[in-house]
């Protein structure tokens, strides 16, 4: 018999790259042979976990706990201190039974998508957009309509776009993933805008996932909830921005109650448990002394997203999304480059300064002539220490005023 040739690749594993972990793959590279580098390109902060946290981690260790697997939902204390979150921070009541813990947001995104949408089925979001929704999605079969959604809609959707869209369909969407302060740009979707969107996807029958892993990180007002409005539709939160625990990978989802018990059994088998020493440890993430930790941090954020907005225009940078919170600042580049990815790369190898091409965000569709092509856009991070971003911006001028066509 012959020998039967087969790609040993899935053509559905063949996602994008998540080009921020290439940034940061080159900008570790650098800085073990430079010592100038700094780092805006990861979406995280740059100090460790609350001291609160880390004491309790310490006294875990200590004893003799075995720190095995947890309940595929995660360690009864956290699911109900995230509940009783839920009623202190948007006043609503929420049933630790519907919270599931999860190896960081990521997990939750997995375990939901796989639970709740068939391979075909659709499901919008924006562009500008995080880029491992699209890309698991798509992973999983399903197709991701991206909302062009710019400046005039401060990049975040509306239900008018939500109606017209399936107006022309003929029929809604399985689902829709919005995000407020949204990754890259910081905006938040207003209070009266998420409960009609919450509302018109309950009405229509669509899944609304509304992920609010930057809640707390914000600079005008708080940033309401979709369960406020609506209860069925999924919220999406982690410990890996406000709280300042990104690589302990812990996340959670507040479920409706059909998706409960099918998303505990794909948990159980996708992951078994999230990590079980910091799930225990991170009950104290949510006390009063972290509390007051974490906000001292969003306040560096914000001065840190004011100096950089105020210096973009050194830049010669016109545009970029009015950040609410987060720590991100997006800006329009197109006056220097129409491949953001070299630009990155360039702006990292002659200054040590890595930030994120726009690709990630709303990738280069060949063809396409958009003023929102992420081939005309970066991403910088706000997280690290003022001095270092104001050093990130001084950099940044000197490069373009010496480099700008
Ligand atoms: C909008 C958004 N959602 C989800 C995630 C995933 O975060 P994690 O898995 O660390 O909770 C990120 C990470 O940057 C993000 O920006």
């Amino acid at each position: 018999m012959g020998r039967v040739s087969r790609s040993p690749l899935s053509q559905r594993g063949q996602v994008e790259p998540f080009h921020v972990m290439e940034l940061l793959k080159a900008a570790n590279q650098r800085a073990r042979t430079h010592g100038d580098v700094i780092t805006m390109c990861a979406g995280q902060p740059s100090t460790p976990a609350p001291v609160a946290v880390r004491q309790a981690a310490a006294r875990e260790l200590s004893g003799d706990a075995p720190h095995g697997y947890t309940d595929a939902m995660g360690v009864a204390a956290l699911r109900e201190t995230i509940a009783a979150h839920y009623l202190s921070a948007y006043g609503i009541d929420v049933d630790p039974a519907s919270v599931a813990i999860t190896p960081g947001s990521s997990g939750a995104f997995t375990a939901i998508f796989l639970a709740a949408f068939d391979p075909g089925d659709v499901v919008l979001m924006t562009r500008p957009g995080y880029p491992a929704y699209r890309n698991t999605l798509q992973a999983l079969g399903v197709r991701v309509v991206e909302l062009d959604c710019g400046p005039e809609q401060r990049f975040q959707p509306t239900v008018e776009m939500l109606a017209e869209w399936t107006a022309q369909a003929g029929a809604p969407p399985a689902g829709l993933i919005v995000a407020s302060p949204a990754n890259p740009t910081g905006t938040l979707i207003t209070d009266a805008e998420l409960a009609a969107i919450a509302t018109w996807c309950e009405e229509n029958g669509v899944l609304l996932v509304s992920d609010e892993i930057y809640h707390g990180i914000t600079f005008t007002e708080p940033a309401s909830s979709a369960w406020q409005t609506s209860r069925s539709g999924v919220l999406v939160g982690s410990l890996s921005k406000y709280y300042s625990m990104t690589g302990w990978r812990i996340g959670w989802a507040v479920l409706p109650t059909p998706l409960v018990r099918t998303v505990e059994l794909l948990l159980g088998n996708l992951h078994i448990c999230a990590p079980a020493l910091g799930q225990v440890a991170a009950v104290e993430a949510f006390g009063p002394e972290a509390k007051l930790e974490l906000d001292g941090h969003v306040a560096r954020y914000r001065v840190n997203r004011d100096h950089v907005l105020a210096r973009l225009p050194e830049l010669g940078v016109r545009t970029w999304a009015p950040a609410d919170g987060a720590f991100y600042a997006y800006a329009d580049i197109s006056h220097l480059t129409r491949d953001s990815t070299a630009w990155c790369r360039e702006v990292l190898d002659e200054t040590g300064v890595a930030i994120t091409p726009g690709v990630d965000f709303a990738p280069h569709r060949p063809g396409v002539d958009s003023p929102l092509d992420g081939s005309r856009w970066f991403r910088l991070s706000v997280a690290g220490a003022t001095a270092d971003v104001d050093e990130a911006m001084t950099r940044l001028a000197t490069f373009v005023a010496r480099t700008a066509p």
